[in-house]
């Protein structure tokens, strides 16, 4: 695991895009796992500015994202179709046939997470899986478990993700209690994985998950035993582990 300490969520933003841009350039046809939520906000802001700068080149590039709401369909303003196409995919040349979420207007959960996995089997482990992290430790929507689920399934979501998500919805009754999510087997497939972190609310569960026991109840700590991690966080999300951390 390597941590980059980075000064704020600016900073880790366009660290995060320094390494997304290095594996887009390494490998034009890369499988980039991709993630929602204010996090990566900043992080695709700064790929679309290298697109038009002529740095970065999408026509190759298939992505696969962790989640989506269970019920919400992509012309939702709060599904996280939605939210790709505005934030990253209606910026750059992407083929959006080359774009794939799980499909919240699924209402048969087997069906919906099986047709998943099998996309996911056909475009092969992500070159880079990006993710962020719940204030619970979850990553996608792998919420806190006796186990760690291994493939895409359907999850009840934990109340301290509903609370957290609500912000984006008109009302918290507005939020969904069900999504579909990538499996932690499927994360921990990818070649690399980022995780970027920034904000003091998200300090304690930075040093639960990266440097406390690997266990299922905080999801995120099993990417301790992944042999490419690298954690880009900003200096307030790293305020709970101190020196500890080491920079690049
Ligand atoms: C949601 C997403 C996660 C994301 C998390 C944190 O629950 N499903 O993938 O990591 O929120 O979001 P934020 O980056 O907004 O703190």
């Amino acid at each position: 695991m390597r941590i980059i300490r980075t000064r704020d969520y600016e900073d880790m933003s366009r660290k995060a895009a320094n390494l997304i841009s290095a594996v887009m350039t390494m490998k034009p046809d890369c499988v980039l796992g991709l993630a929602t939520g204010s996090s990566p906000v900043g992080t695709y802001r700064n790929l679309i500015r290298r697109y038009e700068n002529g740095d970065l080149d999408f026509s190759q590039v298939t992505t696969v994202n962790l989640d989506e709401y269970k019920g919400l369909d992509g012309e939702n303003p709060q599904s996280y179709r939605y939210f790709m196409r505005e934030n990253l995919f209606s910026h750059v040349n992407i083929d959006p046939a080359r774009t794939f979420l799980p499909d919240g207007t699924e209402e048969d959960s087997e069906k919906a997470c099986g047709a998943y996995d099998e996309i996911l089997r056909r475009t092969g482990p992500a070159d880079l899986q990006l993710l962020g992290i719940g204030h619970d430790g979850h990553i996608g929507f792998n919420e806190p478990a006796d186990t760690f689920a291994k493939m895409t399934h359907c999850v009840d979501l934990a109340e301290m993700t509903i609370e957290a998500n609500a912000r984006f919805f008109s009302s918290r009754e507005e939020v969904p209690t069900q999504a579909y999510t990538m499996g932690i087997q499927t994360i921990m497939s990818a070649a690399k994985v980022l995780m970027i972190v920034s904000g003091a609310d998200k300090a304690e569960i930075i040093r639960k998950a990266f440097f406390g026991p690997v266990t299922p109840q905080v999801p995120a700590s099993i990417l301790q035993f992944h042999p490419d991690f690298v954690l880009i966080a900003d200096e307030a999300a790293l305020s709970e582990i101190g020196k500890i951390s080491v920079g690049v």
